[in-house]
């Protein structure tokens, strides 16, 4: 069902991915502001959280299926809405068909390559997430047509706040157009991976970078660059904007980008049905602590109006089960899937999932729980007592 993945691990995976992409391409997918500080803090947090094993009476069976927003999923790991363009000519299309292989829902980005109808069609439990890019007009059109595709719910990102800044380096500005003039300056990008650029011209083409879930309403579908203008230029939404997408969208609503329990209130004050504590994966402001520090007050504080999800340097299915323990009903994974996509396609993110799924039941395992409810805080051991950092609102 899967063709060769070279590789075991998630580790290996970002190796493997860093050497096949375009130096270019590889900064754009792993991404981090600034120091990426809170891009290592995300992933470094979770060493601070151990677990406490259990030998008799384990359980016979493991159930890893949970529901979230009204989805059946076969375990609690979704695939995070993720624009960055041209990692592998498969695209979101091949990344939906291998969460669907593996029963769990795709989250497809407003920055997407492939359009929603398409994703769907891969995986019909796709959620659209939905940025906040020009008048009320054009949103509204590009949220109909995430509901006639099919999509099961409407993810707002929020958080989002401008910050291109890399330590490690900027990545070519994505383009507004495919002139010579580009083409000249994206080509000595293309040709340092021949192998990469290969995978593309077998299928009889090269990067688009257009962008056809932000359509204008004449239908034109720009390149990235010209929505990204667009973007810059929209101000952010209000909380009548998300009371208005409220009004337009039934179906599950999820907010994602929180961070404070003032802003967690917020969401189930508009009658969202999900929100995901999440810091964009230490690609926005650099100097937001990791999710999972914050993730217990604010499940203790709406958990029981509200589902709440959380994402943010998961790399291992005992990191979701950490998660778990802290009060989320499931997580989402941006780079870990990224990385598999890159190296092998729909196999790879194919394999990653289950790897992350085969780590979240060898940790059930080994603590001792049949089921997801059943993990809590009793499973885990707090390396450091300061580790929970009560959000300042
Ligand atoms: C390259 C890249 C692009 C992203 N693009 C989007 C996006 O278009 N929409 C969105 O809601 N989040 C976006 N995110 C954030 C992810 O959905 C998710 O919050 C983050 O990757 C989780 O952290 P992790 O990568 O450590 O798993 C992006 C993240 C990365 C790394």
């Amino acid at each position: 069902m899967v063709g060769p993945v070279p590789f075991q691990t998630l580790a290996e995976a970002e190796k493997l991915a860093k050497r096949k992409l375009p130096h270019d391409v590889w900064l754009a997918v792993k991404a981090g502001n600034e120091k990426q500080w809170t891009l290592s803090e995300n992933v470094r947090a979770f060493e601070q959280l151990g677990f406490s094993p259990t030998i008799f009476d384990r359980p016979a069976s493991i159930d890893t299926a949970t529901r979230i927003m009204g989805v059946d999923i076969g375990f609690p790991v979704i695939v995070s809405p993720v624009g960055a363009q041209a990692i592998h000519p498969g695209g979101e299309t091949a990344a939906a068909a291998a969460a669907h292989q593996m029963g769990t829902a795709m989250g497809l980005s407003s920055w997407s390559a492939d359009p929603v109808d398409r994703v769907v069609g891969a995986n019909p439990d796709t959620f659209f997430q939905l940025y906040w890019v020009g008048t009320r007009d054009r949103i509204r059109r590009r949220v109909e047509r995430a509901r006639e595709a099919g999509a099961k719910a409407l993810i707002v990102t929020l958080d989002w706040s401008h910050t291109p800044r890399r330590d490690g380096g900027v990545p070519i500005a994505p383009p507004s157009d495919l002139g010579l003039a580009t083409m000249a300056r994206l080509a000595p990008i293309a040709l340092s991976r021949p192998g990469w650029l290969a995978q593309y011209l077998r299928r009889g083409r090269i990067p688009e970078l257009k962008v056809p879930n932000l359509f204008m309403p004449d239908g034109h579908i720009p390149y990235f660059g010209e929505a990204w203008s667009e973007f810059e230029q929209t101000p952010a939404p209000t909380v009548a904007d998300i009371e208005w997408i409220r009004g337009i969208w039934d179906g599950p609503l999820m907010i994602k980008g929180i961070t404070t329990v003032k802003d967690a209130e917020i969401a189930v004050d508009i009658g969202a049905d999900a929100i995901s504590v999440s810091n964009h994966g230490g690609n926005n402001i650099d100097g937001t602590p990791a999710t999972i520090r914050f993730l217990p007050y604010i499940a203790e504080a709406v958990g029981d109006r509200i589902e709440v999800m959380v994402d943010g340097g998961v790399r291992r299915g005992s990191d979701v089960v950490k998660c778990l323990a802290l009060g989320a009903k499931a997580v989402f994974v941006g780079r870990a899937y990224l990385y598999g996509l890159a190296v092998a396609g729909q196999a790879g993110v194919y394999r990653v999932l289950d790897i992350l799924k085969r780590g979240v039941r060898e940790t059930m395992l080994g603590i001792g729980r049949s089921s997801l409810d059943e993990i809590s805080r009793d499973d885990l051991m707090v390396l450091n007592s300061d580790f929970f950092q009560r959000p300042a609102r």
